[in-house]
């Protein structure tokens, strides 16, 4: 058996994991990821698009931000669409500049492995009977399989980045953990096509054969999903006869339509609200999908990660830098109030464009009024603008450690040289009563 000590042991490398990984890097701090899934498998992954503007701002600030930079399309504005009719909203007008950036989830993972194999801190991928004991005391463990080894990650604290399907959040006895759940009657049909976008801007499309949405990945690759029954099997669907029910829901009165082309990827993904509160347990700390999921309508759940792990970065640099921990007990209810305003959002979004199958006449006329109201009252629209790049972040970057305000830039010379040369050194992070010792995978680099 493989002993192996660190600060923080973060159970998953999806965007919570990695960011959170990156950010404690950044701050001196060691961690131990642990994957159960292949690296191929976890870039692979075709998920999320949209990035807020403090979601951005945080990649840059952490000097992650060079592919967003050079690829990450930067959105203005979107469209509303109902009745056959696109209404613009000018999410930077109503925001005082503010955008999102279409770049796509797989992307940003990519950018985070690659950053994290430069640390040469470690990271295991393929990792099997991953589990967490001892969560309640001050010496939590992590425990998984690798490469036919057993090992034990001796941890001072676990992040349960593990997303919705993991391990962490059962963990926590039922007993202490209050849930929160919604399940809708229906699920979305995504597909990826060599199609180049036929907007500049995201169309979300009300039609009474179901919801639909316009997005896109590159100038080449058009992203779009379709209302489908949350358990349609995805054989079900011909290419011919997605393309068929886009273009009818989509097309509108002035002939704009999507652009065909040959489907690469497609996929159906059920949807669901869900909270699991509070997101700490001893020692274990949950963050994104593992503790929360939102309906993708709002485009909130990866921009929800990158804030619950800012969160919980600035409190970890608080215990180690100051041995304070005002800021890990306030973890939760931080997170939480932020995530139930993103969760009512994305309700809102997803109830006022999705066809119920329950629906009567009357829902019809309230859905179109509401559509109607948002389209046509400033400040409608400017409560969903400022909704929709994100409402301002629970933690000033510079609490997490990170160059004020945000930048372009990588992160400001001396202190990556101060990083980077405590990296090549191997030298283990100096916090007094933490012995810190870090085990490298040649395989993993
Ligand atoms: P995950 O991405 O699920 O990562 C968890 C990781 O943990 C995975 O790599 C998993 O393999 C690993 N893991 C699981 N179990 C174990 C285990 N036992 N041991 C070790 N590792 C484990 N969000 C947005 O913000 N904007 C959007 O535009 C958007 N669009 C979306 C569209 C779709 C179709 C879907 C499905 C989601 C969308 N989302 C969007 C949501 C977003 O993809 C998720 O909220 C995001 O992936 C959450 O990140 P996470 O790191 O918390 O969880
Ligand atoms: C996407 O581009 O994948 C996307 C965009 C907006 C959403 C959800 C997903 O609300």
């Amino acid at each position: 058996m493989s002993i192996i000590r660190t600060q923080v042991g973060i159970v998953g490398a999806g965007p919570a994991g990695l960011l959170l990984g990156h950010l404690l890097h950044l701050n001196g701090i060691d961690s131990v990821i642990v994957e159960n899934r292949s690296r191929e498998y976890v870039i692979d992954r075709v998920r999320a698009g949209v990035l807020e503007q403090g979601t951005v701002d945080l990649l840059h600030a952490m000097g992650v931000g060079s592919g967003l930079q050079r690829a990450g399309l930067r959105h203005d504005g979107l469209y509303i669409s109902f009745d056959g009719q696109r209404h613009r909203i000018d999410l930077a007008e109503l925001t005082g500049g503010k955008a999102i950036t279409v770049y796509g989830q797989n992307e940003v993972v990519r950018d985070l492995i690659e950053a994290r194999v430069q640390t040469q801190r470690p990271l295991y991928f393929e990792a099997g009977r991953v589990s967490v004991t001892a969560l309640e005391s001050t010496t939590p463990t992590l425990r998984f399989e690798h490469n036919g080894d057993e090992c034990e990650v001796r941890c001072d604290f676990i992040a349960g980045c593990d997303g919705f399907h993991g391990i962490c959040r059962p963990a926590i006895p039922e007993s202490v953990l209050t849930v929160y759940d919604r399940v809708y009657p229906f699920g979305w049909l995504g597909i990826l096509a060599e199609a180049t976008p036929s907007s500049d801007e995201l169309v979300y499309t009300r039609h009474e054969r179901g919801f639909a949405l316009f997005s896109m990945r590159s100038p080449s690759l058009t992203r779009l999903y379709l209302q489908v029954p949350p358990d349609e099997p995805i054989a079900n669907w011909s290419d011919e006869a997605i393309w068929r029910e886009m273009m009818v829901r989509m097309s509108t009165r002035d002939g704009w339509r999507p652009n065909v082309g040959r489907i690469i990827q497609k996929s159906v993904t059920p949807m669901r609200s869900f909270v699991a509160a509070p997101m700490r347990h001893g020692h274990l700390f949950l963050a994104g999908d593992a503790a929360h999921i939102v309906p993708p309508t709002g485009a909130k759940g990866l921009n929800l990660a990158a804030s619950d792990v800012l969160v919980l970065a600035r409190a970890l640099k608080a215990f180690y830098e100051d041995h304070t921990t005002a800021y890990l007990d306030s973890y939760s209810d931080v997170c939480l109030r932020r995530v139930w305003k993103a969760q009512r959002f994305s309700w809102w979004m997803t109830s006022t464009l999705h066809r119920f199958p329950d629906a009567n006449p009357f829902d019809d006329q309230r859905q179109i009024a509401d559509l109607d109201y948002l389209t046509s009252s400033r400040a409608a629209m400017a409560s969903l603008a400022e909704q929709y790049v994100g409402l301002p972040a629970e933690v000033p970057l510079e609490d997490a450690g990170l160059p004020i305000g945000g930048s372009s830039e990588p992160l400001a010379g001396r202190r990556r040289d101060a990083v980077q040369a405590q990296v090549d050194d191997h030298l283990p992070v100096d916090v007094p009563g933490v012995a810190n010792h870090v085990v490298h995978d040649p395989d993993l680099r």
